[in-house]
């Protein structure tokens, strides 16, 4: 038996995202910047695929750019408010994926001024000196906090950052690439310059994402050649993923409700399971209050049975990760444990869900993790 509780990393692709590919692999051979039928059959599909994206996060059709995922979505956001937008501060933060903050290290080397704002313990972001930082209108500045944290889960208010920036004229970025699909965005309702998606994170294909650009901000091209995605990114279109993509994001807004009432359940069955069952178990993040419902970060106290835990619930069949999803698998320290001071000693693990897990799975879980740690009893 194989148990897949790592799916903040990734999901399954659903099988109608894989249709919806396949019919576009097979039936429609043409180039979509080819002007004969085949051509535009093919443009016509992404075109969809853009209004579908488009209509579910409430943005109009032309802010919608496809990308290779999360990670060039995020770094073109950022590198075009930098060139194209005069942004000379990024106010971030340092529990943000790699793909921002090594963006923003490369930024800082080019002369943008980086500022880190604070954290409490559960990795929330402090607002108010997001407001007192703000407050130094003297830079042109972009606004970069992610909405929900990968590894821990802690969820972030957008709303009143959105609100912030707005009254300090600041930008705003999202990444959004944990909650695109889980949770409702709509950029009509709360103003933000750009926001990312990656498809793999809610059961489209792999390579495959976007970006949304609020149409006031007026950036050049990211990738030079032909015209493609209105000149921004030139080469021929990831059709099939671009389908793909849509389709999935469509059927997970669909079943949002559904599913996060099926996920938030399989996670809260885990955590009080493990809560009951071994001692001295903490959970990362905000994990009863603002926090991704497909993700459970557990700290597990220090013991030379912990120290392998994560190799040997995969030699049982069980996959999950260490941390994000690029340290995964590795037992390399996380930038995001040590920018809260966790305690390096205790173990933490990710377990990340999907509606496609169940709760015996969870019980099987539970089985060979007793078989690990061997630490059961509570004394009463
Ligand atoms: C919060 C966050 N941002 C960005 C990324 C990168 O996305 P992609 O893998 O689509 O490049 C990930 C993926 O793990 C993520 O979790």
């Amino acid at each position: 038996m194989r148990v897949y509780f790592d799916n903040a990393a990734t999901t399954p692709l659903c099988e109608e995202a894989i249709e919806a590919m396949t019919k576009l692999m097979r039936d429609h051979p043409g180039n979509p910047s080819s002007i004969h039928a085949d051509g535009r059959k093919v443009r016509s599909a992404i075109e969809q695929a853009r209004k579908t994206i488009a209509n579910l996060i409430g943005a109009s059709i032309g802010e919608i750019f496809f990308t290779s995922g999360g990670t060039e979505a995020n770094n073109m956001a950022l590198n075009c408010s930098v060139r194209d937008l005069n942004v000379t501060r990024i106010i971030t933060s340092p529990i943000e994926h790699h793909c921002i903050l090594h963006c923003t290290d490369k930024l800082e080397e080019q002369g943008v001024e980086i500022v880190m704002v604070n954290l409490d313990k559960k990795g929330h972001f402090d607002l108010d000196h997001l407001e007192l930082l703000l407050s130094d209108k003297n830079k042109k500045t972009l606004v970069s906090l992610m909405h929900a944290n990968n590894e821990i889960g802690t969820l972030s208010d957008m709303s009143r950052i959105s609100q912030l920036c707005e009254m300090y004229a600041a930008y705003y970025h999202s990444d959004t690439v944990q909650t695109v699909g889980h949770f409702p965005i709509d950029v009509s309702k709360t103003k933000i310059s750009f926001l990312s998606g990656g498809a793999h994170k809610f059961h489209g294909p792999k390579g495959v994402g976007f970006v949304y650009i609020n149409g006031d901000n007026m950036v050049k091209p990211m990738i030079h050649g032909g015209g493609q995605e209105r000149n921004m990114r030139a080469g021929t279109e990831n059709i099939y993923g671009i389908a793909g993509m849509a389709k999935a994001l469509e059927l997970a807004c669909e079943e949002m409700e559904q599913r996060h009432q099926h996920i938030a359940g399989i996670r809260e069955y885990l955590k009080n399971a493990l809560t009951e069952n071994f001692e001295d178990i903490q959970f990362n993040g905000d994990a009863d209050g603002e926090h991704l419902y497909h993700v459970l970060s557990v700290s597990f106290p220090p013991s030379p049975k912990s120290d392998m835990l994560l190799l040997n619930l995969d030699i049982h069949g069980i996959s999950c990760s260490g941390g994000s999803a690029c340290s995964s698998g590795a037992e390399a320290g996380s930038h995001v444990q040590t920018a809260l001071g966790t305690d390096p000693k205790r173990k933490n693990i990710r377990f990340s869900f999907s509606h496609t897990n169940t709760k015996e799975e969870v019980d099987y879980l539970m089985e060979k993790l007793a078989t690990i740690i061997p630490v059961r009893v509570k004394v009463v």
